[in-house]
């Protein structure tokens, strides 16, 4: 079947099977920051957006990106660069697999107005996994992003 959307912005056109998962799809068309993690809806490495909400991509089928505006890290550089310059100066990030996933997370969370109480980050954080940090780094890392 063929698949119209735009990614970043820009219009991709795939020729897939209804059953291929977006995850796939955007990682070929270059937007490898959505990473293959369990690829079962546990650990947010595969988040990106699609017309405005934070989804896992590993749950997603083609036909369900049909005409919409997917956004993955790729594309929100320059809204997401304090989240990133905090999760590099406060140690967020060790093999970095898990990163892009906290980052659209954290984008998401502070955007909506989330507030930057230890407690209601880690609740926001539920979604996502990374095995190497322990989390306080992170959560640390969300609640000194500079507004
Ligand atoms: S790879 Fe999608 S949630 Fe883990
Ligand atoms: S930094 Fe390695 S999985 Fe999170």
């Amino acid at each position: 079947m063929q698949i119209t959307c735009t990614i970043n912005g820009k219009v991709h056109r795939f020729d897939c099977a209804p059953e291929s998962r977006v995850l796939d799809l955007v990682r070929e068309a270059g937007m490898t920051s959505v990473k293959a993690g369990c690829g079962e809806g546990e650990c947010g490495a595969c988040s990106l957006f699609v017309n405005g909400r934070l989804v896992n991509a590993c749950l997603l089928l083609a036909p369900q990106i049909q005409d919409a505006e997917v956004v993955t890290l790729e594309g929100l550089q320059e809204e997401t660069a304090a989240i990133r310059e905090s999760f590099a100066e406060h140690g967020a990030v060790q093999c970095g697999f898990c990163t892009p996933g906290f980052v659209l997370r954290a984008y998401d969370y502070l955007s909506h107005g989330g507030e930057r109480s230890e407690e209601a980050i880690k609740a926001a954080l539920d979604g996502n996994l990374c095995r190497c940090t322990g989390y306080r780094k992170i959560v640390e890392a969300i609640v000194k992003v500079k507004s």
